[in-house]
């Protein structure tokens, strides 16, 4: 197995720069490549913040978190991301998307690099399929908080080598994190009992079971759930958690998994959660408030 050393990732989001917080962490030289300037500023300074909360929290000294910043680079180049041992993308859901960028960063390349896709719901095959390196591909699918959640889903399709599965899981560990392996079924083990809950969610707020509060307080308070699902919804984003949906719907054409009509409302009005400011709470002020739009 060779021993990773360079690690890039691929999309600076919210996914992105919380893979890059726990790779630089870890000990590991990284490189993000986003779409543009603004996007590769709006990282770092997400990358900085989160390495800021980690050490307030008293899990990073001030050293430490200095030490891993100078251990990471943003670049718009894809040619400079693409030299590293381990790729890790995590850019939009959308299987065109991810497919047309592992077929150029096949192409740069050396033949030993492996690649990882942090997709939620999308076939770990198809994207191998647009490469030349289907033994050396593979899902670590991470979850948000990237630096708060432990678990990483280790993705094995049917092309992933021995050695590549074998190298995901030295990454994890390094990284601090714990595994579970997976197979390559939209959804994977977490989302596939997650997604149809959160959607559950929209749905008896669509059929007015309860207000945005009041089904919120109770899950975290009848349930114990750290977070209400509508303000879960909220923190992955409305539109991933749409495209999440439609994938899953069109793997298992179940209608647990089919977006609600409300989500698509929502999204086409802009509301995209916690990334837009808005979604089922208004966010801006000290404390989300329940959104007085959503009625
Ligand atoms: N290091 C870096 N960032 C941290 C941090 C740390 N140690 N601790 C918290 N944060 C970040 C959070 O992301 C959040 O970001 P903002 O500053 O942008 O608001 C903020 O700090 C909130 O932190 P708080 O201290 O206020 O909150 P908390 O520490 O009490 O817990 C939580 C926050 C960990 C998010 C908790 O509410 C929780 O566990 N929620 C459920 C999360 C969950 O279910 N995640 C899975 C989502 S599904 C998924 O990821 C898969 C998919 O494919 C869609
Ligand atoms: P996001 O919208 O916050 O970030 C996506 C980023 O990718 C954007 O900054 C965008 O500029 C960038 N991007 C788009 N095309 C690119 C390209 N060709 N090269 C480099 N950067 C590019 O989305 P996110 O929530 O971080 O989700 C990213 C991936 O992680 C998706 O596949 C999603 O399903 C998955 N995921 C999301 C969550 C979640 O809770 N949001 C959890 C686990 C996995």
């Amino acid at each position: 197995m060779s021993e990773l050393r360079r690690i890039a990732v691929l999309g600076g989001g919210l996914m992105g720069s919380g893979i890059v917080h726990v790779s630089i962490v870890g000990g590991y030289s990284t490189v993000c490549r986003e779409v543009g300037n603004a996007q590769c500023e709006r990282a770092h300074t997400a990358v900085k913040r989160s390495l800021s909360k980690a050490m307030e929290k008293g899990e990073l000294t001030a050293e430490a978190r200095d030490a891993a910043l100078n251990r990471v680079s943003f670049v718009t180049d894809l040619g400079s991301a693409a030299s590293a041992d381990l790729i890790v993308e995590a850019i939009v859901e959308d299987l065109a998307e991810k497919k047309a960028l592992w077929s150029a960063v096949d192409m740069l390349a050396p033949p030993a690099t492996v690649f990882a896709s942090n997709t939620s719901s999308l076939s770990i095959a198809a994207q191998a399929a647009a490469t030349r390196r289907g033994d050396r591909f593979i899902g670590l699918h991470f979850f948000s908080p990237v630096p708060v959640m432990q678990l990483v889903e280790i993705v094995r399709t049917v092309t992933t080598s021995d050695s590549t599965h074998a190298l995901a899981h030295e990454f994890v560990r390094r990284i601090g994190k714990i595994a579970i392996d997976t197979r390559d079924s939209s959804g994977f083990v977490v989302n596939r009992l997650l997604v149809p809950y959160l959607l559950d969610a929209i749905r008896a707020f669509e059929q007015g079971v309860g207000s945005v509060r009041d089904i919120d307080l109770g899950m975290t308070l009848g349930a114990g759930v750290p977070m209400g699902p509508l303000a879960l919804c909220d923190f992955v984003g409305l539109d991933t958690l749409h495209r999440v949906a439609e994938s899953m719907y069109s793997e298992y054409r179940d209608s647990r998994f089919a977006p609600p009509p409300l989500l698509r409302r929502m999204i086409v009005s802009g509301y995209l959660g916690r990334k837009s400011g808005n979604g089922f709470y208004r966010y801006g002020g000290n404390e989300p408030e329940p959104n007085a739009l959503m009625g």
